[in-house]
Parts: structure tokens; sequence; C-alpha cells
């Protein structure tokens, strides 16, 4: 392999914005077009994505299922509460980590936990993309930035955006590198059209103000919570024997997939 593989970071410091749920079915879209992946899970205590792909492999294994795997690690922060040195290690077993996988793989997908974390900001550092799903609501907006309420503009950028930036600023004093974040509306419903509209306006004014790309998201499906204990993704469900029977609204939701991957794809698509 000739290219080192393509980062990208789930990330936003707000719980619960479909990070894992979107982690897992950008890896297994990415193995669908032929891609090797290598993921990451940093948010290790919680272990959604390892628990998804721990789910993935028994449920293959019990019912015959050829279904594709990443090549798989959670980091622990074992140094959390240890001292300078003790973190310091896990920050080298991180960067050999991603490292490794970024030789053997043509993408590595790193999933990171809701909150402000040293082991998560190493991983954001690494990204050559950053994909933020945010929920579609002011609560959610908040991480990203303060919304004046008489006005409804957008006063500043918050802590999230920030660390971005900074994040950003550093990697290209450091190697030059580039980083692009794209921010992707999650669980989008067809309702509260007020509150849309809203959401789009401030999110189209934030995205020219700190310099992200926003793309559509996926919509608010319950298929999403049933596929997490068979490890399955939308993808997945054209094969026989998953036992999730194929509806109008899983193709939907799939083709929402599709252009989510799209979107974030990196230049040269994968081989
Ligand atoms: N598009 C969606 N439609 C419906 N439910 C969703 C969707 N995306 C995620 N969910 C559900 O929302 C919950 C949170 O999702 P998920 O665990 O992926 O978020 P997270 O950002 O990784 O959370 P945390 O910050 O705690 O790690 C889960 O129950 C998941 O099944
Ligand atoms: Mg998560």
């Amino acid at each position: 392999m000739s290219k080192p593989g393509h980062v990208i970071v789930l990330g936003n410091e707000k719980g619960g914005t479909g990070k894992s749920t979107v982690a897992m079915h950008v890896i297994v879209g990415l193995m669908d077009r032929g891609a090797k992946v290598g993921s990451i899970d940093l948010d290790a205590r919680q272990a959604t994505l390892s628990r998804y792909v721990d789910n993935r492999r028994l449920h293959a294994g019990k019912h015959g299922l050829a279904l594709e795997l990443p090549v798989h690690e959670a980091v622990l922060p074992t140094g959390q509460d240890q001292g300078e040195d003790a973190r310091q290690k896990d920050v080298t077993r991180l960067e050999t980590l991603i490292a490794d996988l970024r030789r053997t793989c043509d993408v590595v997908v790193i999933d990171t936990p809701g909150s402000d974390h040293y082991l998560s900001r190493i991983g954001h550092s690494h990204a050559d993309t950053l994909l933020t799903p945010l929920n579609d609501s002011l609560v959610d907006l908040d991480v990203l930035a303060k919304v004046d309420p008489e006005t409804m503009r957008i006063r500043s950028p918050s802590h999230y955006a920030e660390m971005v930036w900074d994040i950003k600023k550093r990697k290209a004093l450091r190697d030059g590198g580039s980083m692009q974040w794209i921010v992707s509306r999650n669980r989008l419903s067809h309702l509260d059209a007020r509150n849309k509209r809203d959401m789009d306006r401030l999110l189209n004014e934030l995205a020219k103000r700190v310099g992200f790309r926003l793309v559509a998201g996926l919509g608010e499906r319950v298929v999403y919570r049933e596929l997490f204990l068979k490890g399955l993704t939308l993808l997945d469900l054209r094969q026989e024997g998953t036992g999730i029977a194929l509806s109008m609204s899983h193709v939907a939701a799939r083709q929402e997939l599709r252009s989510l991957i799209d979107a974030i794809l990196p230049g040269d698509p994968p081989p």
C-alpha cells in the first residue's frame, strides 16, 4: 500500500449525537466499497463501537453470514488518574496504533467520547477528515456556537468549534497538514419545520464563520437501535438471513447513508 490511510474522526463534545452509530455505518459503507478499514474506539469505557463490532462478529458466526469486519482496537485511558508519565504512555500507544493502521489500511475511522479528553484530542489531531454528527436541536448546537436568543443570530463560536480551530492551526504548523471539517445533521425529523429552518440558517452561517462543510445527514429512524445488537448496518440488510426485513424506510435510509459517505470520501476513492 503506497499512500497512508485516510483518517476519519467522529467527534463532537456532546453526548448522544450519533457518533458511534455513524462511525459503524461509515466503516461498513467503506468496506462495502472495497476499502480495507481500521477502526479505533477512544470511548473505550462506554465502548459502543467496540460492542457494535463484537456483536457483528458474533452474529456473523452464529448465522453463518459473510459480514466483513474492520481491524478494530480500543484504547483505554489507563493513565487517566496516574499523572503525566502514565498519560504520555497512553498517547504514545495511540499514536503508534494510528501510524500502524495508516500503513496497513486504506481508511482509519476513530470514534471519540462525547466530552473533552486527552486521548480524544490526540485522535482529533490526526484527522484528515473530522465528521461531526449533530442532532437537529439548538441544545446540540450550543457546543458549536452561542446563539443570541433575541436576534437568533450566532454570537460567537463555542468551545468545540474553538478546539477544532486550534487543532487545525497546530496541524498546519506541525507538518503543513490540513483537515477538512464536515458537520452532518443527524436524526432529522419531518416535523418541527420552524426549528429545522432555524437550524438550517444558523448552521449555514456558522459553516462560513468557522470553516466546516455542512452535509445532509441521517433521518430519525428506529432501525438504528434495532441494528446494534446484531452488529448490522443498513447496508447489510440486502443479505439473506439478517433477521430484519428490508422496508421502504430502510431503502430511503440507505440512500441517505450513501450520500453521506459520498460527501465525506477523500478525493481519491478507495481501490
Ligand atoms: N438517525 C438516528 N435515528 C434514530 N436513532 C438514532 C440515530 N442515530 C443514533 N441514534 C440513537 O441515538 C442514541 C445515541 O447514538 P450514539 O450512541 O451513536 O451516539 P454517540 O454520539 O456515540 O453517543 P456518546 O457521546 O454517548 O458516545 C443511540 O440510542 C442510537 O441508537
Ligand atoms: Mg459513542
